[in-house]
């Protein structure tokens, strides 16, 4: 219930106002997100590199409707990708199709992740699609296909909620493709994603198995220590290295475990997020887990 209207707040206009301006949300979604300005992620990302981790820098946006603003996010990007070479920091980035025009124009999203992905060529960095709600499941395949990038330097995301994720990962793998594989936290009808927790986590497990299979460089996304330790006895019993894969976490989600992680040994690659877009992400990490409503505002009012 909670989880389904937070869903439905997170697309809202009046609340994302009220929130981004209030000095109350900011400090609210700290805890997510690394900061509003490039200064922040790049001493947040300086941060993680230097502890151990890989990182993948999201500069926050979504369901853009103006071409100006499309085009903004894009400029954004190559000079984010200007700047990690220039400092030699590494970091991979991440970006909704959205963000760069896909509720516009197809073809203007399509140019845009054409742009990136030379540019990311050129310093032989990596560009990962991020997956969002099932209105662009097929529209964000089409565009991750049609753009002219080699595997290594353009991936994907795979929802294990959604029914139609098997058949997507077969015709995928068959590409070569690069999938970054998470749960999926987009408020979706039953008619096309498993209702019920326990079958999207069945689902990640049988898909995680065939992108371990596959032989490709693939990144099990979540925070569930249940599907982490999965993903260890299968890479463990069919002899797959910890050098075939990674794990990947949000930045400020169970910090321990990732810790843990990089400690035994595992690849783990921290999703980063700025910007002063944080609104419908916020939003979405507070559907995940409801009870961080009240953490949040149980330690807003100890300060
Ligand atoms: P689950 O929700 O079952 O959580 C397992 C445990 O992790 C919880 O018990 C809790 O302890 C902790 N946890 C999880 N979420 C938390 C939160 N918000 N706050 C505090 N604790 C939390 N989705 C999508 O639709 N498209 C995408 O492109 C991406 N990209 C992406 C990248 C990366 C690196 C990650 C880790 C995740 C995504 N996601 C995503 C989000 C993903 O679909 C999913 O919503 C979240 O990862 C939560 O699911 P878990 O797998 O963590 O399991």
């Amino acid at each position: 219930m909670l989880r389904s209207f937070l869903l439905y707040l997170s697309e809202r206009e009046a609340p994302r106002k009220l929130l981004l301006r209030s000095s109350l949300g900011r400090r609210l979604a700290a805890r997510f997100i690394a900061g509003e300005e490039l200064e922040d992620a790049v001493s947040a990302v300086r941060r993680l590199a230097a502890a151990g981790f890989a990182v993948t820098l999201d500069y926050l946006g979504e369901s853009v409707r103006e071409a100006r603003q499309a085009e903004e996010a894009c400029r954004v990007y190559l000079s984010i990708l200007d700047r990690l070479v220039a400092e030699s920091i590494q970091s991979h980035i991440s970006i909704k199709l959205t963000q760069l025009g896909l509720a516009i124009d197809e073809a203007l999203a399509c140019r845009h992740l054409e742009a990136i992905c030379q540019r990311a060529a050129q310093y032989r960095n990596f560009v990962r699609v991020d997956m969002e709600s099932s209105a662009y499941t097929d529209a964000t395949l089409r565009l991750f296909r049609a753009v002219k990038a080699p595997r290594d330097v353009l991936g994907i995301v795979i929802q294990s909620y959604l029914y139609r994720s098997e058949k997507d990962v077969q015709e995928l793998l068959k590409d070569g493709a690069r999938i970054r594989l998470c749960k999926g936290a987009y408020q979706e009808p039953p008619e096309l994603a498993f209702p019920r927790k326990a079958d999207v986590d069945r689902n990640y497990v049988k898909l995680m198995e065939k992108l371990l299979l596959s032989g490709h460089s693939h990144a099990i996304a979540t925070h569930d220590p249940r599907l982490i330790a999965a993903t260890q006895t299968f890479a463990r019993a069919h002899g797959i290295g910890v050098d075939r894969f990674e794990f990947q976490m949000l930045y400020g989600i169970r910090r321990r475990l990732q810790e843990e992680l990089l400690d035994r040994g595992y690849r783990v690659r921290v999703y980063v997020p700025y910007g002063r877009q944080w609104y419908a992400y916020f939003m979405r990490r507070l559907a995940e887990r409801p009870a961080n409503l009240l953490f949040l505002l149980r330690n807003l009012f100890r300060r």
